[in-house]
This record gives C-alpha cells, sequence and structure tokens, in this order.
C-alpha cells in the first residue's frame, strides 16, 4: 500500500512525567487516514496531522451511529524495540463488526500495514516508563451527508494514538462491580459482539448509576433473562469457583476479547479447566457467600486484567479475596505483560515487531 505523507508544521510538546499519562489524553502528532467509496474502494492512504475532521451536519455517522473502532497497543521492551500484540485478532474482529454494521470491509494484512506504518512514524511517543504503553485506536465511520437510513456510500478509515498508563486510577488494586439488574447491553441478534460506539453509548447510564451507588463498574447480565453473567463495563469478565475458571461464551452478545482469548490460552495450557459457559448471576453470589468464588477479573486491552474485590446484586453483597489481587490474576498480569513488553519469552508468537 502507498502512504503519502503531509508534514505538520510544528510538532506538539510530548507528556514530560510518564507517570501521570492516564488514559486516553494526549494524542500524539498523527493520525492514518484512509477513504472508501463505492466506487474507488479504499483509496488515499496517508499519514497527517492529528488535526479535527470537517463533517457536514447531515454525516450519516452523526444521526444514526455507524461507527466501529478497535483498540491494541505498542509496546517498548527494555532493548527499546517497539511491538505490538497480536494486532491480526483486531483486524479481523473489526472485520466482522463491520459485516454487522454494513460498512466496508478494512483487509487484515491492510490494517496491520496501516497500524505498522503510523507507530513507526509515531516511535518517539512510544513511553518508557513501566506499564506504560501506546494506545493505537483504529475506527472507522460514513461520512456520507444524507438523513436516510441506509449504507452510506462513503467512509473513512482513521487511526489515532497516544501514550496510556494504567485505565482506571487505581492500577490493579481491586474494584467494587455493581450487577445491573434493569438496563442490559446486548441482547442476541444485536450488536454485542461487534466493537461499535453504539454500544458504548448504551452503556453509560449503568456507569453513572453504579458510580451513584460508589462502584466502578458494571457487571451486565444476559438481555433476554437478566439471569446470566456477561461483560464487566468495557471488559470481559473471568471467574475462579473452586479452583476452575468461568466465563461468559462468545456466542452473539459479549465482545471476542483479544485478551480474554490470550488469557484462556494461558489458563489452559496452565492446566487450569476454563469453562465457557453460562453462570448465572444467582450460582455468582452463591459461590461468593460459601467460599468457593476465589476471584474475578475483569479482562481488556485498555485495563489489561482488573481484579474485582466486592460484587453487588440487588442488596447481596460479597467481598472477594478480601478485597485483595488474586494470586492468579497477579500471575495472569505478570505473564501477559510479560510477554507484551518482552521481558518473558513469546512462545505462542503473539507479538509483532514494528519495524
Ligand atoms: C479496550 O480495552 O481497548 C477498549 O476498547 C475499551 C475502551 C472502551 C476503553
Amino acid at each position: 500500500m502507498e502512504i503519502r505523507f503531509v508534514k505538520r508544521d510544528v510538532l506538539k510538546e510530548k507528556p514530560s512525567d510518564e507517570s501521570k499519562l492516564g488514559f486516553g489524553k494526549y494524542m500524539t502528532d498523527y493520525m492514518f487516514v484512509m477513504d472508501w467509496t463505492k466506487d474507488e474502494g479504499w483509496h488515499d492512504a496517508r499519514i497527517e496531522p492529528n488535526a479535527p475532521i470537517p463533517l457536514d451536519p447531515a454525516c450519516v455517522t452523526l444521526h444514526y451511529a455507524q461507527e466501529t473502532f478497535e483498540g491494541l497497543k505498542a509496546y517498548r521492551t527494555a532493548e527499546g524495540k517497539i511491538q505490538l500484540f497480536r494486532p491480526e485478532m483486531n483486524a479481523k474482529r473489526m472485520i466482522n463488526s463491520n459485516a454487522r454494521l454494513c460498512m466496508p470491509e478494512f483487509p487484515v494484512d491492510m490494517f496491520v500495514e496501516a497500524v505498522k506504518a503510523i507507530v513507526k512514524c509515531e516511535e518517539d511517543w512510544v513511553p518508557h516508563a513501566k506499564d506504560t504503553s501506546l494506545y493505537i485506536r483504529p475506527f472507522m465511520f460514513a461520512t456520507e451527508a444524507a438523513l436516510g437510513v441506509h449504507m452510506a456510500s462513503a467512509y473513512k478509515f482513521i487511526i489515532i494514538c497516544c501514550p496510556v498508563g494504567a485505565y482506571y486510577p487505581t492500577g490493579l488494586d481491586p474494584v467494587k462491580i455493581m450487577v445491573e439488574d434493569e438496563l442490559v447491553r446486548a441482547v442476541k441478534g444485536g450488536t454485542g459482539f461487534t466493537k461499535c460506539g453504539g454500544n458504548y453509548a448504551g452503556s453509560i447510564l449503568g456507569q453513572v448509576k453504579a458510580e451513584k451507588m460508589g462502584y466502578t463498574q458494571v457487571l451486565w447480565l444476559d438481555g433476554e433473562e437478566r439471569k446470566y453473567v456477561e461483560e464487566v463495563g468495557t471488559m470481559n469478565i473471568m471467574f475462579k469457583i473452586a479452583g476452575e475458571i468461568y466465563t461468559a461464551p462468545i456466542e452473539g452478545t459479549v465482545l471476542p476479547g483479544v485478551t480474554r482469548d490470550s488469557m484462556i490460552h494461558l489458563l489452559r495450557d496452565w492446566g487450569y479447566k476454563v469453562n465457557e459457559t453460562k453462570l448465572s448471576v444467582d450460582d455468582l453470589m452463591k459461590a461468593g457467600h460459601d467460599g468457593t468464588l476465589e476471584e474475578v477479573f475483569g479482562t481488556g486491552t485498555a485495563a489489561v486484567i482488573s481484579p474485582v474485590g466486592e460484587l453487588r446484586y440487588k442488596d447481596d453483597v460479597v467481598t472477594i479475596n478480601d478485597m485483595k489481587t488474586g494470586e492468579l490474576t497477579q500471575k495472569l498480569y505478570d505473564t501477559l505483560t510479560g510477554i507484551q513488553w518482552g521481558r518473558l519469552e513469546d512462545k505462542y508468537g503473539w507479538t509483532v515487531p514494528v519495524e
């Protein structure tokens, strides 16, 4: 793919304190952009200054939310090399998201090439401090100006990047989660398995409710019976009960997380039985009370792993592992981040160098 380069006049000042990066606050100098039209398909790949994008007020995305996105990271190793983690999985997931939203396919090889190109261009922005990385946000949206609800005739694919630290200010300290028993996130046949902006917009009210009650995130139940646990906030979730791992199956309502898949690989390699099966909230709370609920953790690219120390369902509250990060949670975090930052051998071939 030929990528043209549009230079910016003045480069931005990089954040001086890498311990205060937070998440998604500082955008880098450049972005990757490519356009799609019915007649030309994908064309005009370019790296240009990260700047506001002019949009017609009738742009269909502003009205009907035809938008999908991805999230992955670039890591700086101790030797100063930069690497990605399973970028082809993000590319494939975006293809599946787009198919559901009637948006054009962005081929896997082009996706990976575009990610490598923008990261290479912004390599000075990949932070050095422990647990920091460059978060990469590819996204696609319809640009056609029209108010009819239909597949659009023009789309843009953009990748922006930002240096990040921990997603939650609490880092690896356990968070408190509230089970949402009224609002739902996804139903079968809907868009729950896609990474589309609309899913996240619909989740904010649940999060606001949880925050008002002193909780960090929401644990979503299935949309049909409000009985089975599915996802937590912006992450997949796993439970260790009596030595076995439980997580919701990928059957249309749950996001097929890259971190989820990687954790399942590690866990099975270590001899754990991982049950990708429906788990009812009643059984979960029961396990919390009878002492068999040993560890709970969310998994996602942004947060990596987020231990859960307390669960509330209606008026019932259980504390998990005395509100401390569990041994397995810590081991998963150390192993996955060890591979991502090149501290441990990557025997799975998950890392991809940016050269
Ligand atoms: C990620 O984990 O990369 C996500 O996309 C979650 C995000 C909404 C912050």
